[in-house]
């Protein structure tokens, strides 16, 4: 559905040039979901205004449904949704009519828009809001109108901009259940962005890790973690063990460190490597005092490859 090579956009402004964009490499494939993380400023939503032909790129290609980008960007649009990252401004109409206009805009007849239109207020849960000015809905149903309006035209694409940024949990949550639900009943291939990296870990096929505009990470979530990070045992046992009980924990992996009494071991599959351990440890006759297991997340990988934390960036 997507590829792209060598894309590239360099702004100037004035004197100013900021290399947004460096030369990114992206295939996915049709019915993947698949998530841009990164900090602010990384190129997230330069790539997707790229992918989406509204911004021309400054060098490199990019199909997009099998459509050259900066030499068909009006075919382009047909094929695809975009919900960009701060739309709501001008939405000055009731709910139906916004829905109308845009479906005309792509060319879909009366019908049709009133058929797909009925159809998306029911599947987004905004039923029975036909008549509410659009000033007068709330965050959650906003953005989800954003998304009706993206999917009017049954785009077999669709970009989110951070999608859930500023929704609280229960309309993220209900959000999530529309995305879903979308790629269930119709096979959308999605690329999104997100803060959330939970949201990213649990909800994408693939993660695509961009930092200062360029991607340096992509493959599952699981794969990600377990390469980057790993799982990683912490126990505590009397000063008088530590050193038999290091000799155990090196057989379950590879000691990090040893902070007085704790020994922290990366190992995989901690899960399981977890009550193993523990019992070679009670087999010596060694009293753990505490154990525990911390699975990497998202931002441990980040950390690892950037020695930054994503969520140092905040939520702006
Ligand atoms: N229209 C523009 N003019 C000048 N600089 C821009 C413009 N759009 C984005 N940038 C810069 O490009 C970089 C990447 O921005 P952006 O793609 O919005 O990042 P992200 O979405 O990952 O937060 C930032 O340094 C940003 O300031
Ligand atoms: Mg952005």
């Amino acid at each position: 559905m997507i590829h792209t090579e060598k894309l590239t956009r360099t702004f100037t402004t004035g004197k100013q040039v900021v290399e947004a964009v460096k030369g990114i490499d992206l295939d996915v494939q049709k019915g993947e979901l698949v998530a841009l993380l990164g900090p602010n400023g990384a190129g997230k939503s330069t790539t997707l205004r790229m992918l989406t032909s509204l911004l021309p790129p400054t060098s490199g290609t990019a199909k997009v449904a099998g459509i050259d980008v900066t030499k068909n960007p009006a075919g382009v649009r047909k094929k695809i949704g975009y919900i960009g990252q701060n739309p709501g401004a001008g939405y000055n109409y009731r709910v139906w009519d916004e829905l109308r206009m845009q479906g005309r805009f792509y060319g879909l007849s009366k019908d049709e828009v009133s058929e797909r239109g009925k159809e998306l207020l029911s599947t987004l849960a905004l039923e029975g809001m036909e008549l509410r000015k659009v000033s007068t809905l709330s965050g959650g149903q906003k953005r989800r109108l954003d998304i009706a309006l993206g999917l009017i035209h049954s785009p077999e694409l669709l970009f989110l901009d951070e999608p859930s940024t500023g929704m609280d949990p229960q309309n993220r949550a209900n959000l999530w259940e529309h995305i879903t639900r979308l790629r269930e009943e119709r096979g959308t291939t999605i690329v999104l962005t997100t803060h959330y990296l939970e949201e990213a870990d649990s909800m994408a096929e693939r993660i695509v890790i961009i930092d200062h505009g360029r991607i340096i990470a992509a493959d599952t979530a699981d794969r990600l973690k377990a390469q980057q990070a790993g799982d990683r045992i912490a126990v505590t046992v009397d000063e008088s063990d530590v050193q038999l009980a290091s000799e155990v924990a090196a057989n379950a992996g590879t000691i990090l460190d040893t902070t007085s009494n704790t020994i922290n071991v990366r190992v995989e599959a901690g899960d399981r490597t977890l009550p193993r351990l523990l019992n070679a440890l009670h087999n010596k006759g060694i009293d753990v005092l505490s154990a525990t297991l911390h699975q990497p997340t998202l931002d441990d990988v980040f950390l690892n490859l950037t020695g930054r934390s994503l969520r140092e960036g905040g939520d702006a």
